[in-house]
């Protein structure tokens, strides 16, 4: 099991209460797998993503990885299980305007001297893994916004992830784009065996899941029969 949530809660404080963003919840995610998350707006899709990714500890319960405890790291173990295990992909892609497309995937690289020829060809293979290799030099702005969101998936590859999350990864594509991302997100899935977890608002994304979870109010809601089929132990509490 690449991840294992136990009894997982995040509360969040605010001026007059605090919300149970993520609440009691438990679940395995299998190596290999294409988990995807749908929910109301502020069912808590966000918050679970972060706290996936190493950006956000959970308030209580327990998060394992590979077997080990994440929310046992310090900051700084933390950082590195970011930087060696995950990719994220935002719906506003967070692309550097000032840089080329292949120099926003050359500093994202998690090797010394970034402007080095091996980190070239690195980017460059990246860029033709999502075809855009005849794009390596354009900058964000004089890219469409499916082009800009295929830099950022390359970017999020960079460092050959065993876990890339998305959130929201299509919100602002049309339909046509939008399906184009989601067969570029299915095949590295299938192809680089890496595990993805993506949060939509689109039942049409949604099925491109192997295993769909619903969220509602910080809690699973239910469970796509074939989530159950394909292996999926999840706990309700
Ligand atoms: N930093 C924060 N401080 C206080 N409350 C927060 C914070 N971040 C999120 N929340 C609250 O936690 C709940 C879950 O938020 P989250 O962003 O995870 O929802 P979401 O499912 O991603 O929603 P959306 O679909 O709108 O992106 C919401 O009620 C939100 O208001
Ligand atoms: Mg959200």
């Amino acid at each position: 099991m690449l991840i294992q949530l136990k009894n997982l809660t995040k509360t969040y404080q605010y001026h007059d209460g605090i919300i149970n963003a993520v609440d009691n919840l438990s679940l395995d995610i299998p190596k290999g797998s294409f988990v995807t998350i749908t929910g109301a707006s502020g069912s808590g899709k966000t918050t679970l993503l972060l706290i996936l990714g190493g950006l956000l500890r959970p308030t209580s319960g327990k998060m394992s990885y590979n077997g080990s405890e994440i929310n046992l790291h310090n900051d700084d173990n933390l950082a590195n299980f970011r930087s060696k295990h995950v990719g994220f992909v935002m719906q506003s892609f967070a692309l550097v305007p000032y840089l080329t497309a292949i120099e926003n995937i050359m500093i994202a690289l998690n090797v010394k001297g970034n402007n080095t020829t091996e980190n070239r060809k690195r980017a460059l293979e990246l860029l033709e893994w999502v075809g855009l290799e005849d794009r390596t030099t354009h900058y964000p702005k004089e890219l469409s916004a499916g082009q800009q969101q295929r830099v950022a998936i390359a970017r999020a590859l960079a460092n050959k992830p065993d876990l890339l999350l998305a959130d929201e990864p299509t919100g602002n594509l049309d339909p046509g784009l939008s399906e184009e991302i989601l067969g570029i997100l299915k095949e590295i899935n299938l192809k680089q065996k890496t595990t993805v977890v993506m949060v939509t608002h689109s039942p049409m994304a949604a099925e491109f899941g192997d295993t769909k979870i619903q969220l509602k109010d910080g809690k699973l809601h239910n469970l796509d029969s074939n989530g159950i089929k394909l292996n999926m132990k999840v706990l309700i509490n």
